[in-house]
């Protein structure tokens, strides 16, 4: 651990006393990029990194991705496991059957409802972090006995469902419905953000665009120079008319699946141009205009490309800051914006 993180005052609240890590800052599942230098970065710094399971081609190969980890920081961290529907399901019992035979207590379920897996989870002690983007799924994970929620608001890069609340809204919305602890999802990547996380009534945060523009996402450096770039208007909503949307960053291939979808186009019109096989090749290769990305709104906010471990310090530096202000505005003796 380096100093400076060190150095960053534990922050405290339920999520963090329930996962056993010291500041609520959590790197959230991410096709591709969730491997293990980025999420041992991330708990290695006191947040929560996570693996995404179905990025490792077989459940063997999640098992050595465990170990590298493993390598890396001795600190808790979580597995991702995105349960969509599809013809040819994932082999989920083996890869979950992994996670338990390796000893990961985490795991962060998103997708679809976690009820399969729960009972299994249970038996073996795994705490779930559901991921949903509405209150009425949040309250039903909470039933099912998740050990806490993440809620993902319309802002989000990937799935946000199809309420389009955005998190200044959803957020207070599931601290009044919840009773577990949760955490914010969409449009955070710093210390405001988590500032007005918490003053929402959430226990934490968990980000992915901003990490996807660290220095140990393994993507090249073309997307992370993009995202700084970009605003918070170049990302494109796809797949609107199949009620599965999704965040991507806007490009000719995104824009074209737009058009033809609205045009009264079918899923197969489009199935070459959002093929994952296309999406990969923008990660690897760093040529933007290959497939469709995931990416969030947050990117507008994003000024650099920063360690991961940084990340975490400073956003927690970023946010005590925040709420010293507003103690020196409330006992008028300071403005509410930094000096
Ligand atoms: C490149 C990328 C890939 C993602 N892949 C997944 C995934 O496989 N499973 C999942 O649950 N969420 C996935 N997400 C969503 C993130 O975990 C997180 O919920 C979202 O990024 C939060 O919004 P933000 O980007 O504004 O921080 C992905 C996000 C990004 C940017």
């Amino acid at each position: 651990m380096s100093e400076a993180v060190a150095a960053v005052p534990r922050l405290r609240t339920r999520f963090t006393e329930l996962l056993g890590i010291e500041h609520p800052v959590v790197q959230g599942g991410m096709m591709w990029v969730g491997r293990a230098e980025l999420a041992a970065a991330v708990s290695e710094a006191g947040g929560l990194g996570v693996l995404t399971a179905l990025t490792q081609p077989t459940p063997a190969d999640l098992a050595r991705e465990i170990e590298r980890t493993r390598a890396l920081t001795d600190k808790p961290f979580g597995i991702n496991l995105t349960i969509l529907p599809a013809i040819t399901p994932p082999p989920y019992e083996e890869y979950r059957r992994v996670i338990v035979d390796c000893g990961v207590t985490i795991v962060e379920t998103a997708g679809s409802s976690p009820a399969p897996h729960m009972e299994f989870f249970a038996r073996h002690g795994v705490r779930v972090v559901h991921k949903c983007t509405s209150v009425r799924h949040a309250v039903k994970a909470e039933r099912l006995g998740v050990a806490a929620v993440s809620i993902d608001g319309f802002e989000c890069a990937g799935h946000p469902g199809e309420d389009d609340v955005p998190g200044l809204v959803l957020v207070p919305a599931a601290a009044d419905a919840l009773t577990v602890p949760f955490i914010a999802s969409g449009g955070f990547t710093d210390g405001r953000g988590l500032a007005a996380a918490l003053a929402l009534g959430a226990d934490g945060v968990n980000m992915g665009t901003r990490f996807l523009c660290s220095e140990e996402a393994p993507v090249a450096e073309a997307v992370k120079r993009r995202i700084v770039e970009a605003s918070e208007l170049d990302t494109r909503l796809v797949f609107r008319e199949l009620r599965n949307t999704a965040r991507v960053a806007r490009n000719t291939v995104s824009e074209e699946v737009v058009r033809i979808l609205a045009d009264g186009g079918a899923f197969a019109d489009v199935r070459p141009l959002v093929a994952g096989a296309r999406g990969r090749r923008v990660f690897e290769d760093g040529d933007l205009e290959a497939g469709i990305w995931s990416v969030g709104l947050s990117q507008g906010l994003v000024r650099d490309i920063a360690p991961a471990g940084l990340l975490v310090e400073r956003i927690v530096r970023e946010a005590r800051e925040v709420v010293e202000r507003m103690h020196r505005a409330f006992a008028g003796t300071g403005g509410t914006r930094p000096a």
